[in-house]
């Protein structure tokens, strides 16, 4: 087992996540974990996170860990930690790094981390403290120009430190160093397979539920339709699956939904629109947190009374909650402390005496794993590659207050950019392409008429889990295209814009 202690970075489960997909059994555990649980450890990570070793109550861990004898890595605020507590200095660098540096190993350097790696290659940053003095038995093994100890390792005791994050996508060879720490130096084995995966799953669901009766929360997206497929094969007919169509969703999304729950998953569906309800919830309200709240705490409304009407009496809610959501909602399982980005609604907003229990079997998994997962529940490809569409739905990409004249416009929109993308042929390319349609209008002309109306922004982002993200170079001509057809064809849409921020910092939604 491969242990990772979180420090409440949002990307230790992620760290986690690319550990298990080397196939190496890797366990997140909150920073507090007693060191004598650690009998069959064959390597630990430190994982990142937002505090400064030298402050006060900064996530600390006993300086015990170093000496067991098990190899350990620390990255970012790890690597930080390990220097601090082994006699090396931290201190708040000038010069901030975030996102992209160029990782120059040093000349010489032998790293066992590094085997197999060019002398110079993309890493990604996102720290604002530096270990400035090393600790005595440690080198420096890398620098960026920001930072001269990007790396370090004094490997004799098998300490190995990284300021940089292998776990992104966006670090070149992050997955082969990942690879030197697992193989090359802890020497784990290679485990886990999906079908194994299923199993407990399968088995955990069955424990926690017993004869008791479900009702699942599904959209028609890959992550509900996952759980509620997974559900179904662990409890069968101890399951009803209800959609609640809130008004908020895309163009012909109610539609297709249904049918594939019903007609292609046949599954047991109550189909309730709940659009005038929710309209009415969000009506005055602009700011886009409490947006997400009112409309997680409105979908627990429309589950709560549906659920009232089904025989036997539901005990549990399934939800397909992954576990980016619970990252970004700092609702780790771990007692880590990660920063509350935005409340997703699938795990925000819940009432605290909800009379059903919470049943999230995939919230330890990312998307990709997710997608795995539904392949071998038989999941047709269509469903499974379906783009991911947030709970809030269109409500957190109408900029400002929600109405139901935006909401169309802001479909038709919508509807052009999926249309263009997918006709294209680049919807596999991209993790995710849409509109957003912005609260102030601006002037145009048209017909040698004023027109005032609508900004929109196109945003198409690549990325393989959504943690990181950065814009897809979508052609120019295309873009001139789409924005042609946009303006052509929404007559309430005088501009269109397109999003060039990848995610740090900018999130995928933009509420
Ligand atoms: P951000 O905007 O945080 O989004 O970069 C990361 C991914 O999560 C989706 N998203 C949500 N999904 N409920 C969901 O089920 C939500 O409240 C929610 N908010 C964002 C987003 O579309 C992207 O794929």
């Amino acid at each position: 087992m491969l242990y990772i202690f979180d420090f409440g970075s949002q990307y230790s489960q992620l760290i986690c996540r690319r550990v298990r997909s080397l196939g190496v059994k890797a366990k997140l555990v909150p920073h507090q974990y007693p060191l004598k649980r650690l009998r069959d450890a064959k390597g630990i990570i430190l994982s990142g996170g937002p505090d400064s070793v030298y402050e006060r109550n900064a996530a600390t861990i006993s300086k015990k860990i170093f000496p067991l004898g098990v190899p350990v890595l620390g990255i970012c605020y790890g690597m930080q930690l390990m220097a601090h507590l082994t006699g090396g200095k931290v201190q708040r660098s000038q010069k901030k790094e975030y996102g992209p540096a160029v990782l120059e190993l040093a000349p010489g350097q032998k790293s066992k981390l590094f085997l197999g790696l060019p002398s110079s290659f993309s890493v990604w940053m996102s720290h604002g403290d530096q270990v400035v003095r090393l600790s005595k038995g440690f080198s420096r093994t890398a620098a960026t120009s920001t930072s001269d100890n990007a790396s370090m390792e004094d490997s004799r005791r098998n300490l190995y430190g990284i300021q940089f994050h292998p776990e992104v996508e966006h670090t070149q060879y992050g997955k082969e160093i990942l690879q030197n720490f697992a193989f090359g130096i802890c020497k784990c084995e290679r485990s886990h397979g999906v079908e194994e995966l299923i199993d407990s799953k399968i088995a955990q669901i069955r424990k926690a539920v017993g004869k008791e009766h479900v009702i699942c929360a599904t959209s028609g997206g890959v992550d509900s339709s996952v759980t509620a497929a997974l559900v179904s094969k662990a409890i069968g007919n101890q399951l009803t699956c209800i959609f609640v169509n809130p008004g908020t969703l895309r163009k012909g999304e109610a539609r297709e939904a249904r049918k594939l729950l019903q007609d292609t998953l046949h599954l047991n569906v109550k189909y309730v629109n709940a659009e005038a309800q929710f309209l009415r919830a969000l009506k005055g309200v602009s700011y886009g947190e409490t947006k997400r709240k009112i409309i997680g705490r409105e979908f627990i409304r429309v589950f709560d009374k549906s659920a009232r009407g089904i025989k036997p009496a539901p005990s549990f809610l399934a939800q397909g909650t992954i576990h980016s959501d619970v990252v970004e909602s700092a609702r780790t399982d771990t007692g880590g402390k990660t920063q509350t980005i935005k409340s997703h609604h699938n795990v925000a907003g819940l009432p605290k005496k909800l009379r059903l229990r919470l049943l999230e079997p995939l919230r330890d998994l990312f998307k990709d794993e997710v997608r795995q997962l539904g392949l071998a529940l038989g999941l047709p490809d269509y469903a499974l590659w379906r783009q991911p569409f947030p709970g809030p739905g269109l409500a957190i990409r109408v900029v400002g207050e929600v109405t139901k004249p935006k909401l169309d416009i802001l479909r038709e929109a919508d509807t052009i950019v999926r249309e263009e993308i997918e006709n294209a042929g680049l919807a596999r390319d991209f993790y995710q392409y849409f509109a957003i349609l912005l609260n102030d209008k601006t002037v145009g002309v048209r017909g040698d008429q004023r027109a005032y109306a609508y900004p929109v922004v196109v945003k198409a982002v690549v990325s393989s889990d959504i943690m990181t993200s950065d814009w897809a170079r979508l052609p120019h001509d295309f873009l001139s295209h789409l924005s042609w057809r946009i303006t052509s064809e929404v007559p309430q849409i005088t501009r269109v814009l397109y999003d060039i921020t990848p995610k740090p910092p900018g999130t995928t939604e933009w509420e």
